[in-house]
């Protein structure tokens, strides 16, 4: 099967936010996040993803709603572990849920959710989730640690964090894609579905082909940055060219 693209488009909102987060009711508020999630389809996205923060600082609940009644493709939500957005989540029964960190102790040191120190919380969150029919993944860095937690704790999925590959470069890039390829692995053997994210761009996305086992990648800020120049549509179908070329064994 060919690598899968998840198009994030949180920041359709962030833009929207940045003029109509004190006027929602204003007569035409801009840009759609129902006219993105449409032309990243038609782009060739696989499914759409959107992270509704406690804060609610770029998504709205609303959103997520008009995403999940209006768009044929798969919705993938992003939230933290918190009983608000569980509760969130088993309303709008989105496809997939990806379990992320917002707040500072949540978070390994390199970004990714600690599977481990929320581990007795995991264990009541994820099947709560299943049981709203959704599939669960966990946001979390390569660490073999983390991903067998999260094995261990039933989730369908892991999104390993390749944050620290895209900012870093040289030896620290080529010793950042030997975790996100050990990860992988691991995570494969486990049983997991391993997908990737965060960073990814048309110039880095070259050297995670490396990395072996990856069934979707979730990307948002570049396509967003592309389709001021060539829309989003385009952005998407450039983007799922360039994974074409990610080595199918
Ligand atoms: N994966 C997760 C869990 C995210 O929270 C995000 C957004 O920060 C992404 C992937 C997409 O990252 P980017 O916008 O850098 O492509």
């Amino acid at each position: 099967m060919p690598l899968l693209l998840g198009v994030n488009i949180d920041h359709v909102a962030t833009l929207r936010q940045a003029r109509y987060a004190m006027n929602p009711e204003a007569p035409i508020l801009e840009p759609s996040i129902l006219e993105a999630a449409r032309e990243a389809q038609a782009g060739g996205a696989d499914s759409i993803t959107v992270h509704v923060r406690e804060d609610r600082r770029h998504m709205q609940d609303d959103d997520a709603r008009l995403l999940r009644s209006e768009i044929d493709l798969p919705l993938n939500l992003e939230l933290a572990n918190t009983p608000e957005m569980l509760a969130f989540a088993c309303e709008l029964k989105p496809d997939f849920a990806c379990l992320v960190p917002e707040k500072r102790e949540e978070v390994t040191t390199e970004g990714g959710l600690d599977v481990l120190a929320q581990f007795d919380s995991l264990r009541e969150s994820i099947p709560a989730l299943q049981k709203a029919g959704i599939k669960v993944s966990l946001f979390i860095d390569p660490e073999p640690a983390q991903i067998k937690a999260a094995a261990d704790l039933g989730a369908e999925m892991i999104e390993l964090h390749t944050g620290t590959f895209a900012l870093s470069q040289g030896q620290e890039q080529a010793e950042e894609l030997t975790r996100l390829q050990a990860g992988a692995q691991q995570g494969h053997e486990l049983g997991l579905q391993v997908n990737a994210g965060h960073g990814i761009h048309l110039e880095n996305i070259k050297e995670l082909f490396h990395v072996k086992n990856l069934i979707e990648l979730n990307i948002g800020h570049t396509l967003i940055s592309r389709s001021i120049f060539i829309g989003l549509r385009a952005a998407v179908a450039e983007m799922r060219s360039a994974m074409g070329a990610y080595p199918l064994d």
